[in-house]
């Protein structure tokens, strides 16, 4: 007889930037519970993300998260607890591995540092219709932009990546010069939808070069001048829509021709998009259009930063999961460096 291993509950907390996000995840019956606290407001009045006040925000929100989603779910403790242990902000990692060790110690049970873009990168499998290995992955956040060939959990070939801002960074950025408010991509998604995509001829970085990489610092810099024209011109009200449209348009033709490419190259027909900015319609719906595959995303609340990704990265990292002896926290921690877990 075959053995059959037990179900497993796992713990997951996302705490790397401005959202503290916790999860419990079965292993039989997959996600049971998860809460979400975004600090956009906090933030908001600084234009961007400031690492201490993210760091201090997590330490208020975590723990009641946690005893929310144990007691919504009707769980007194879980199996193991899973934890964002890089790439991100280091005061505000620290807060999820911190309290993630804890738990495993006064609980007794086992912690998984979990790779945050691998948590994105696996998102899609939260849905009902997940995708099948292999799959091409358009991983594109505020901090990552990549195209990644995904054979299995952990066989991951890092085909192309952004060479400066990535891809959500470029939409903020964009939505600073054009006046709106942090954090700038989905605002400027809603304005780009009344405006005129073709109003203004931007450029699409790197489409005809060779290889896989990104590059949208250029794009930045044409909007600048449009922006600083439209400005000394006195009509930037008249054309803010236009130029968010233009832009939007922009990043997402370029998003899609190297996308295209390399699923050509590669032979695949699934594709998976992940990470904030696929939670951009715009971006959803021409991949949708013009993918000759099947396209798989997770639901937009699963695109941003969550705590279902990461228990759920957790659970399928079981075999890593070490008593709590250390808090990892990194800034910054290469893809290509994760493990190939062990069969469970
Ligand atoms: O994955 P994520 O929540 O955090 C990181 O790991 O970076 O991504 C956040 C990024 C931000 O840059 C945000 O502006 C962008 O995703 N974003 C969007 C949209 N929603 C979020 N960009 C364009 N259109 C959207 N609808
Ligand atoms: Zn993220």
């Amino acid at each position: 007889m075959l053995y059959d291993p037990p179900p497993m509950m796992v713990l997951g907390l996302e705490t790397s930037c401005d959202e503290t996000g916790v999860a419990l995840y079965d292993t039989d019956r997959g996600l049971v519970a998860d809460a979400l606290h975004s600090q956009i407001d906090l933030h908001a009045v600084y234009g961007g993300v400031v690492p201490e006040i993210a760091s201090r925000d997590h330490i208020r929100r975590l723990l009641p998260l946690v005893s929310q989603v144990l007691a919504k779910a009707g769980v007194s403790r879980p199996d193991a607890v899973a934890y964002t242990a890089g790439p991100g902000l280091v005061g505000a990692l620290m807060v999820g591995g911190g309290l993630a060790n804890g738990l495993g110690l006064a609980w007794g049970c086992p912690v998984i540092p979990i790779h945050h873009m691998e948590g994105h990168l696996l998102a899609a499998m939260l849905e009902g219709d997940a995708p099948d290995y292999p799959f091409l992955a358009l991983l594109v956040s505020g901090g990552h932009t990549m195209l990644v060939s995904v054979a299995a959990i952990g066989h991951y070939d890092v085909m192309g990546a952004t060479l400066d801002d990535a891809a959500g960074e470029a939409f903020d950025k964009t939505a600073k010069l054009l006046g709106l408010d942090y954090p700038g991509g989905p605002l400027l998604a809603k304005l780009a939808e009344k405006g005129d995509p073709h109003a203004f001829k931007l450029p699409r970085p790197m489409i005809s070069r060779p290889g896989f990489d990104f590059s949208f610092s250029g794009l930045k810099t044409a909007v600048m001048l449009k922006v600083r024209a439209a400005k000394e011109a006195g009509d930037l009200d008249t054309v803010r829509a236009d130029i968010a449209a233009s832009f939007q348009q922009a990043v997402v033709d370029t998003l899609v021709a190297r996308t295209l490419k390399a699923a050509d190259h590669l032979g695949v027909d699934r594709l998976v998009i992940a990470g904030g900015v696929g939670a951009n319609r715009a971006l959803r719906d021409a991949l949708q259009e013009q993918f000759p595959g099947r396209v798989y995303y997770p639901r937009i609340e699963y695109c941003t930063d969550n705590g279902a990704m990461i228990a759920m990265a957790g659970a399928m990292r079981l075999s890593e999961a070490n008593t709590p002896n250390e808090i990892k926290a990194m800034a910054r921690w290469p893809l290509q460096e994760l493990s190939i877990p062990a069969e469970q």
